[in-house]
């Protein structure tokens, strides 16, 4: 496979679960990847995991701080001397009532899943080539679907799609195009821990399978972020593409 020879991506969240698996898709589809994640220790996990270490440059960052975002946007630019490709996926979630809601908690979820992805297409835009350049953001279904003791997680994921939506329209002058990827349950650290939470039962989550009665791994998403993001996918724009297992139907 080659549909990404010669081109260079930026993939957040890139030490773990999704994050993770969409760069070593990439890399082995031919891309060169600069993977950013704020965990030093689950990059180099990644780097073992890549086919071709040479073609994935780490950068470690914090991403909920804007001058980290913009740090690692330009030293995207500065060693990839293009950017193709920017894919979203730094993510996390709380499990909290609302009657217990702590406005840092929200602040926290926005500035990872919603202002960070925001920021890095600022910054990164000057960089992406009109005509093929590809912005894909990692939502959820949780952004359309009720998902009961996640408030916050699930608005900060509708804020995002309705963002990439939003900016696919702004940017189809530059035929720059938008894609928001929507994951079901997929099984990685970030759900691992959050089959119940003060009291409220999650296991509906693992309910919600219909196709393979499974939830969906990394390799799922990363398989249809790498469609999204190929030429396959260049009539693809600002819609949502739901990888669920039909878990929203
Ligand atoms: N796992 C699921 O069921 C599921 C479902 C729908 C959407 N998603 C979304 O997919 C994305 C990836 O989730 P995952 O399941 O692979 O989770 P994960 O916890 O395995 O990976 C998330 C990665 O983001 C990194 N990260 C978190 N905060 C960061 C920050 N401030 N700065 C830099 N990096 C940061 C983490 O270190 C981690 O490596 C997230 O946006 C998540 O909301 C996941």
């Amino acid at each position: 496979m080659s549909r990404y020879e010669g081109r260079r991506v930026v993939v957040t969240g890139a030490g773990s679960g999704i994050g993770r698996a969409t760069t070593v898709r990439l890399v082995r589809e031919g891309a060169t990847v600069f993977a950013v994640d704020r965990d030093d220790a689950g990059l180099r996990e990644t780097a073992g995991l890549v086919e071709d270490p040479a073609r994935m440059l780490s950068h470690q960052a914090d991403l909920s701080a804007e001058d980290e975002a913009v740090a690692a946007a330009t030293a995207a630019a500065e060693r990839l001397g293009r950017v193709d490709v920017l894919v979203n996926v730094a993510g996390i979630l709380r499990t909290t009532p609302v009657t217990s809601l702590d406005l840092e908690d929200y602040r926290l979820i926005f500035a990872v899943n919603l202002h960070a992805p925001a920021l890095l297409c600022r910054e990164l835009l000057p960089h992406l080539p009109d005509d093929t350049g590809v912005i894909v953001n990692v939502t959820s279904t949780a952004a359309t679907k009720a998902h009961p003791g996640m408030t916050g997680y699930a608005a900060s994921k509708g804020a995002l799609l309705s963002f990439s939506i939003s900016l696919a329209a702004e940017l189809a002058p530059r035929r720059i195009r938008v894609v928001p990827v929507s994951p079901g349950g997929v099984a990685t650290p970030l759900t691992a821990d959050k089959r119940t939470y003060a009291g409220i039962d999650l296991s509906w989550y693992a309910r919600t399978y219909p196709l393979w009665g499974r939830p969906g791994r990394p390799e799922d998403v990363a398989a249809a972020i790498a469609f999204a993001a190929s030429d396959d996918g260049a009539y693809l724009n600002g819609v949502e593409l739901r990888v669920d297992g039909g878990s929203h139907s």
